[in-house]
């Protein structure tokens, strides 16, 4: 049997290196567009590797839809996973117009392409941010959305709307949305993980550059939260997990399995966890120190979100199987190949 080729935009990024690694894994073909705006083309040796395999790839920014018509029509694909966009919330708030230009026409020009040459499959990166701070937890895909707190989280709404227009008015337009929780850690190998440039916002990065000397002191925003330490929880989950669910998903559409033309699934590991205890467990599980100290809130964060994770269960057949000590061994592991 031929193997189904997928075009994973943003492939050679945090996500999707890993997922690329879980594709060509499973015995699928990859090709990789990336404008390596936030990576570097190293990924594609590191990803070969750890699969004996190296995928296409095609240096593209998918805001210019004419080198999108031309990779569609030079090349056939059965699926499009599309991880490719900016994602600092700080930096959206301060330049939205970089956020809709990127994350939603880069959207728009992927959907004309796939219309235009019959590639029917979708599978995007959306986000817990759509709900803001649910009223009830634990978070369901019944739980309402609410309006965004920033143009990012905007973005990331916008396109799940988009994908459910285009899948309601185009008979060959399928689409499955996937809203991560806090995807943290790294493969196994070390050889791929998340690589922040510049100052991190993120806390799994921070951390670790505290814990390696990199950065003095970890700020903990806030303790005076409704939670069980006074630290905002998070649903942590590892990144290898939620690389395996995109899996899940291209597969599901490939064996015409999509209940709805536009689906969407939660994908967190449906666990809690505060900041003091995400600290708490990096420290225990890897014997260093991270030196932090109590501040004030940060703005615009919410206070507690973890998910109901039963609707990817019974759907997609899918649930999160590494610990949390295992996201902070793997993500210190990788941090440490870092240093060199
Ligand atoms: P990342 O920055 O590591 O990966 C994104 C990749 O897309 C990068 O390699 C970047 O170079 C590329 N890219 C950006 N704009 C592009 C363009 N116009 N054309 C081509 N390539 C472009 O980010 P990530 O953490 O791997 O996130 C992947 C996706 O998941 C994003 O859509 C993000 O919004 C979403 N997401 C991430 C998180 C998270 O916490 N990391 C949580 C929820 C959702
Ligand atoms: C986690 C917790 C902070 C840094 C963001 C986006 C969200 C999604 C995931 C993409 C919070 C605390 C953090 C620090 C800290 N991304 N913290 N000190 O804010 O849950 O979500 O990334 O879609 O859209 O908003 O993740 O890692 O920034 O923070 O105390 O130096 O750690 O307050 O409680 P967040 P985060």
């Amino acid at each position: 049997m031929v193997a189904k080729n997928i075009l994973v935009t943003g492939g050679f990024g945090y996500i999707g290196a890993h997922t690329v690694v879980e594709l060509l894994q499973a015995g699928y073909e990859v090709h990789v567009v990336d404008d390596l705006s936030n990576t570097d083309e190293s990924v594609s040796e590191r990803i070969q590797e750890i699969t004996g395999k190296r995928p296409a790839f095609t240096l593209l920014d998918l805001r210019n839809a004419q080198d999108v018509e031309a990779l569609f029509s030079n090349h056939t694909f059965d699926g499009v996973i599309h991880f490719a966009a900016s994602k600092s919330v700080g930096e959206s708030a301060q330049n939205p117009l970089l956020y809709y230009h990127n994350n939603i026409l880069g959207l728009v020009n992927l959907i004309a392409s796939m219309k235009k040459h019959g590639v029917p499959n979708i599978v995007f990166s959306s986000s817990c941010t759509v709900y803001g701070q649910p009223d009830v937890l634990p978070v369901t895909e019944q739980t309402p959305i609410k309006p965004a707190e920033s143009p990012y989280g905007n973005t990331k709404k916008i396109g799940e709307d988009i994908l459910r227009d285009s899948a309601k008015a185009y008979d060959n337009i399928h689409a499955i949305a996937l809203r991560y929780f806090n995807p943290i850690g790294a493969h196994p190998s070390a050889l791929i993980g998340e690589k922040p440039k510049g100052v991190p916002n993120n806390l799994m990065p921070y951390l670790m550059q505290v814990a390696t000397g990199e950065r003095e002191l970890l700020s903990v925003f806030g303790n005076d939260y409704n939670t069980v330490d006074g630290t905002a929880v998070r649903d942590y989950i590892h990144v290898v997990d939620l690389a395996k669910a995109h899996v899940i998903a291209v597969q599901r559409q490939l064996d015409g399995k999509q209940k709805e033309a536009y689906e969407f699934f939660n994908l967190g590991s449906g666990s809690g966890f505060s900041v003091l205890e995400i600290i708490e467990s990096f420290e225990r599980i890897n014997g260093v120190k991270v030196n932090h100290q109590i501040t004030e809130r940060r703005a615009g964060d919410i206070e507690k979100i973890y998910a109901d994770n039963t609707y990817a269960k019974e759907e997609l057949g899918w649930q999160s199987e590494l610990s949390l000590d295992e996201m902070m061994s793997s993500a210190w592991n990788w941090q440490l190949t870092l240093k060199d």
